[in-house]
């Protein structure tokens, strides 16, 4: 399949049923793959009511949607639009967006975590330490609230340095939890619906956001009053400039320091506790990840040098996260009509781009649902657009480094201090939030490692 942006005459895109909006609305997710399957890679518009986004998941389409043809899509409406009542604008191709992007990817490029990386190891290694008081195998704890607490510690305190208390960053995760589940799911299926119209959640999700400005905006405040300076988030957003030398104002601060906590934390929350599923339904891949902790360190603690030699650990990870894309939707507007593979987009129309569907198509991902951590091995070659959790083109992750770096960390220090057994009566499945979340709760018991 290849894209011809100038074909002698665009086709339709074929129309899937309005029956799939009950199943969306019901158990989003599983309907949503199963629109995956039925497309098959080919461009398909699903019939959804009054609201008909196109499926985009072939390699070759996202390649045009994300890199070739980038300036034709906004990252405007569906998700977009609820997000922005907890992010502000997010529209890529806004100013202040490609201000704090620049920001972001001086903060998170590997010369500057090497910098704070002992920071983050000593904030991780405090964390786990606290999570050592309740950890009893007999009493297995939430895998997902001991994540969020381990991943907020570490990413808030080496982004934001020590202008926020450790209560308060705990605080701030609950807050997060509740902001991107609340409301989301409703207003992203019903983006026609205007906020003026109240939908089940917006009551306890508007609490959350007034909550986190709570927190935030005196941070910013202070952080303007007294003269920033620091290599933290607010610091560096208070002092950047757009092409014409203007800065930012204290709104769009607090929107950047949100916006990099939101990308940053729950969708690392989430891979790390699916990975207990995972390991628990594949022991060999458990037994030689461990064995390659013991190898690489042994008791502890860990180090910035360690994470390059822990190969297989980021192999395991990239297929954790082919499996379970935490991001797992990330729609784009075509601001004018285009062409795609010979199918016409119109100007206005949303494009559903879903590195969980792609990563599901058997063309691109032999054998899909098998968890082979292998796929990843080094020489092994794909097309450029086949893995996309991290996004593609110019708007992708601008998180990925810190991610292979610091989740290998957390997962080195705990393991050099207990063995996590999972303990929950049903598998650990995915659920759509703002991004997957397990469904239920998943229970791990720590067992502590006799050395
Ligand atoms: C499992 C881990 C992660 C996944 C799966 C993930 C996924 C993604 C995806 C798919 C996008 C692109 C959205 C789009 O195309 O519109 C994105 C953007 C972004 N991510 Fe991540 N991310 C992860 C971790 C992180 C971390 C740890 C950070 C920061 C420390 C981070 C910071 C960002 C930022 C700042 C953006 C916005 C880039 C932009 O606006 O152009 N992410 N992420």
């Amino acid at each position: 399949m290849s894209v011809d942006a100038h074909p002698r005459s665009a086709r339709k895109a074929q129309t899937l049923s309005i029956g799939h909006l009950r199943g969306l609305l019901r158990d989003p997710l599983k309907e949503f793959e199963e629109m995956g399957r039925e497309a098959d890679g080919r461009i398909v518009r699903a019939n959804l009511g009054p609201f008909r986004p196109y499926l985009i998941t072939h390699p070759d389409h996202l390649q045009h949607v994300l890199r070739d043809n980038v300036d034709n899509y906004r990252r405007e409406g569906m998700m977009w639009k609820p997000l922005s009542r907890l992010l502000g604008d997010v529209t890529v191709t806004d100013t202040g967006w490609l201000v704090k992007k620049r920001v972001y990817q001086d903060l998170l490029s590997a010369p500057s975590i090497a910098q704070f990386a002992g920071e983050m190891i000593a904030t991780i290694s405090e964390a786990v330490d606290d999570l050592g008081e309740r950890a009893d195998p007999e009493r297995p704890v939430d895998a997902y609230a001991e994540m969020t607490r381990i991943v907020y510690r570490a990413i808030i305190r080496v982004l934001i340095g020590d202008r926020i208390s450790t209560s308060k960053i705990d605080e701030l995760g609950q807050l997060m939890v509740t902001a991107t589940t609340s409301s989301f799911r409703p207003r992203m299926l019903m983006p026609f619906v205007p906020f003026s119209v109240p939908l089940p959640g917006d009551r306890t999700f508007n609490r959350a956001v007034r909550a986190v400005d709570d927190l935030i905006l005196p941070i910013v405040r202070e952080a303007r009053r007294d003269g920033a300076g620091g290599r933290d988030v607010v610091s560096l957003l208070l002092e950047a400039r757009d092409d014409d030398g203007q800065g930012i104002d204290d709104r769009a601060v607090r929107d950047g320091v949100v916006g990099l906590f939101v990308a940053a934390t729950d969708t690392t929350v989430a891979v790390l506790t699916f990975l207990w599923g995972l390991l628990d339904l594949h022991p060999e891949v458990r037994a030689r990840l461990l064995d390659e902790m013991d190898r690489v360190v042994g008791d502890g603690p860990p180090t910035f040098e360690h994470v390059a030699d822990l190969t297989y650990t980021k192999m395991v990870l990239q297929e954790a996260l082919r499996l379970y894309s935490v991001g797992w939707i990330t729609p784009r507007i075509a601001r004018t009509d285009d062409v795609i593979d010979g199918v016409r987009v119109k100007a206005g129309t949303t494009l559903v781009v879903s590195p969980y569907l792609t990563h599901r198509l058997p063309a691109v991902w032999p054998q899909p649902h098998v968890f082979d951590p292998e796929r990843f091995a080094a020489g092994r070659s794909r097309h450029r657009f086949a893995f996309m959790a991290f996004g593609g083109g110019p708007h992708q992750c601008s998180g990925r480094v810190f991610f292979f770096i610091e989740a290998p960390l957390i997962l080195a220090t705990l393991l050099s201090r207990y063995r996590p057994v999972l303990r929950s009566p049903h598998p650990v499945e995915p659920q759509a939030h703002l991004t997957l979340k397990p469904r239920g709760r998943v229970k791990i018991a720590l067992e502590p490692v006799r050395r």
